[in-house]
C-alpha cells in the first residue's frame, strides 16, 4: 500500500481492510478516458486564465496523452491498490512528468471532479444506447411491415377481445421504444451541464473560466451552484428511470415472445441462434433470452431503487455514500445494453405465423362487438344491441355454434333486421378493415403508423 495523496495530516497509514474497503477504483477505472479529457480542458483552461504557465499546461497534455494512449492499447495497466481513477491517473501523470503533475489540481477537487466523469461516461454510453434503441425500433417495423395482412386476436385480460392485425400490435411497441427515446434525450439534455470548477463545495479563489472547460468538453454550460454540482445525482435517477421504463417495455414484449412461442399460442417461432435447448428433454426449444430479458429488468428496477435510496436524506454537499452511484448505474447501463443487442436480433430473425395468429382470432366471438355495431348501423340502439347479441353469443356456446356459422334463421328470431349482408360484415377480415379510427388496427391507419415512424427513424439516425 503506497502513501495516499492525502497522507501529511495522518499519523499512520490507512487499515489495509479499510484501504479495501474505501476503494472504488475497481468499479471506477471504466471512466479513464473521460477522467483524461476532463482533466486536458483543466488544465487548458488554467493555462489559459494565467493560473499554469504554458510549459506546465503543454507536459501536462501530453502526458494526459500518452497516459491515455498507454491504457487504451494495454502498455499500461492499472494499478488497483490506488483509492481511485481520479487519484491513479495523477499520480501516474506525476510518476511521469514531476511537479507539473502536482498542478493539475490546483482549482479543482475529486468531487467535481467525479461528477464531471459520470456525466461524460454516461453521455457517451447514451449515443451508444440511443443507437440500439433505434435498432431495435427498426426491427420491430420490420416485423409490422410485414405482416399488415396477419390477424391476430388483440385481449384484454388475456381473453380474447377484437381481431388485429399484428402489424398494428408491433407498432404499439414502436410508439413505447418512440417515447424512451424521447425520454432519454430529455435526461440527457438535463445532465449535459459541467460541474467542474465547483472545486470541493465552494467554488474556488482562482480566477477559473468555468465556461471555458464546459464548452472544450461539449456541454452545454457550466452548473449554476457549486454546493449544487458535487450534490447532484439526479442525471443519474433520471438516466435509471429512462433504462427502467424501457426494461418495462422490453420486459412486455419479451413476455409476449414467450407465450406467442409457446406450443398453446404458435403465433411466432423464434430462430434457433436465439433459442436454447433443455438438457433432459429433447423435444425443448426454450425462448432463454426473452426470459433472461425478463428477468434482468428487475436488476434495472433495483439499480434506480439503489440510487434513490443512497441520495435519500443525504445532507450537502458531498458525502462518501455517494461512490455507491457508481456500480449502480453502471450496471442498468451494462444490462440496458446486452438487453437491447440480443433483442435485436432476435426481433429480426423471429418468424410469423399468420396461419396460427388466424385459427386464433377464429370462432371465439372476437367478433361480437363488430355484430352489435352492425345491429347499431342499422338504427338498434347500442345498449339493445349489446344485449341482443349477448344473448346470441350465449345460444351459441349452448348449441356449439359460433358467430360465423349460426343460421341466418337464428339470428332473425333475436333480431329482425338481421340480413344476409351480416356474415360479410362479422368476417375477421372486415372487422380489421372497417376500424377506420385514427390510430386504429384498419389498413390506413397502420400505413399512416408506419410512414411516420419510418421517418422518424430516417430523422434519428441522422441526429448523429
Ligand atoms: N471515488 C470517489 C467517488 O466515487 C471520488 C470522490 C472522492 N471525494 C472525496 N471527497 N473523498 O465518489
Amino acid at each position: 500500500m503506497d502513501n495516499k495523496m492525502w497522507a501529511g495530516r495522518f499519523a499512520k497509514q490507512l487499515d489495509h481492510l479499510a484501504d479495501d474497503f474505501n476503494s472504488s477504483i475497481h468499479f471506477d477505472a471504466r471512466m479513464y478516458r473521460q477522467d483524461i479529457r476532463g482533466s486536458i480542458a483543466h488544465a487548458a483552461m488554467l493555462g489559459a486564465c494565467g493560473i499554469l504557465d504554458a510549459q506546465d499546461v503543454a507536459s501536462i497534455t501530453q502526458g494526459l496523452g500518452e497516459i491515455l494512449q498507454d491504457l487504451d492499447d494495454g502498455t499500461l495497466t492499472i494499478d488497483m491498490s490506488s483509492e481511485d481513477i481520479h487519484m491513479f491517473i495523477e499520480a501516474e501523470l506525476t510518476r511521469r512528468i514531476g511537479d507539473a503533475g502536482r498542478r493539475l489540481h490546483t482549482a479543482r477537487s475529486r468531487n467535481d471532479q467525479v461528477a464531471l466523469d459520470i456525466r461524460l461516461y454516461l453521455r457517451d454510453e447514451a449515443v451508444e444506447i440511443r443507437k440500439l434503441m433505434l435498432e431495435l425500433l427498426e426491427a420491430i417495423v420490420m416485423q409490422a411491415k410485414a405482416n399488415t395482412a396477419s390477424i391476430m386476436p388483440g385481449y384484454t385480460h388475456l381473453q380474447r377481445a377484437q381481431p388485429v392485425t399484428f402489424a398494428h400490435y408491433m407498432l404499439a411497441y414502436a410508439q413505447m421504444l418512440r417515447r424512451d427515446i424521447g425520454r432519454l434525450d430529455d435526461a440527457v439534455s438535463r445532465m449535459n451541464f459541467s460541474p467542474l470548477g465547483a472545486c470541493a463545495l465552494a467554488g474556488t479563489t482562482y480566477a477559473t473560466d468555468r465556461k471555458m472547460t464546459a464548452q472544450a468538453i461539449g456541454f452545454e454550460d457550466a452548473t449554476e451552484n457549486s454546493i449544487d454540482s458535487v450534490s447532484d445525482r439526479d442525471f443519474c435517477i433520471e438516466l435509471c428511470a429512462c433504462f427502467a421504463t424501457l426494461m418495462m417495455h422490453l420486459s412486455r414484449l419479451c413476455e409476449e415472445i414467450i407465450l406467442w412461442a409457446s406450443w398453446e399460442f404458435q403465433f411466432v417461432e423464434l430462430d434457433d441462434a436465439y433459442t436454447t435447448g433443455s438438457s433432459i428433454m429433447p423435444q425443448k426449444k426454450n425462448p432463454d433470452l426473452a426470459e433472461l430479458i425478463r428477468g434482468k429488468t428487475g436488476r434495472v428496477y433495483g439499480d434506480l431503487i439503489t440510487l434513490l435510496t443512497m441520495l435519500k436524506g443525504l445532507p450537502l454537499a458531498y458525502n462518501k455514500d455517494m461512490q455507491e452511484d457508481k456500480e449502480a448505474i453502471f450496471d442498468a447501463v451494462d444490462t440496458v445494453k446486452k438487453c437491447l443487442a440480443v433483442s435485436i436480433p432476435m426481433l429480426e430473425t423471429m418468424k410469423t405465423k399468420p396461419e396460427s395468429m388466424y385459427r386464433a382470432a377464429q370462432h371465439g366471438f372476437i367478433n361480437a362487438t363488430d355484430l352489435a355495431d352492425y345491429l347499431t348501423k342499422k338504427g338498434v340502439p347500442f345498449r339493445s344491441a349489446y344485449k341482443i347479441v349477448g344473448q346470441i353469443v350465449a345460444c351459441c356456446l349452448e348449441k356449439k355454434e359460433s358467430l360465423e356459422t349460426l343460421p341466418l334463421q337464428t339470428y332473425q328470431s333475436f333480431s329482425p333486421v338481421f340480413e344476409q349482408d351480416l356474415y360479410s360484415e362479422i368476417s375477421l377480415e372486415t372487422c380489421v378493415a372497417k376500424r377506420i379510427s385514427a390510430g386504429g388496427t384498419g389498413p390506413d391507419s397502420v400505413s399512416l403508423q408506419i410512414q411516420r415512424i419510418t421517418e422518424y427513424i430516417k430523422n434519428e439516425k441522422n441526429f448523429y
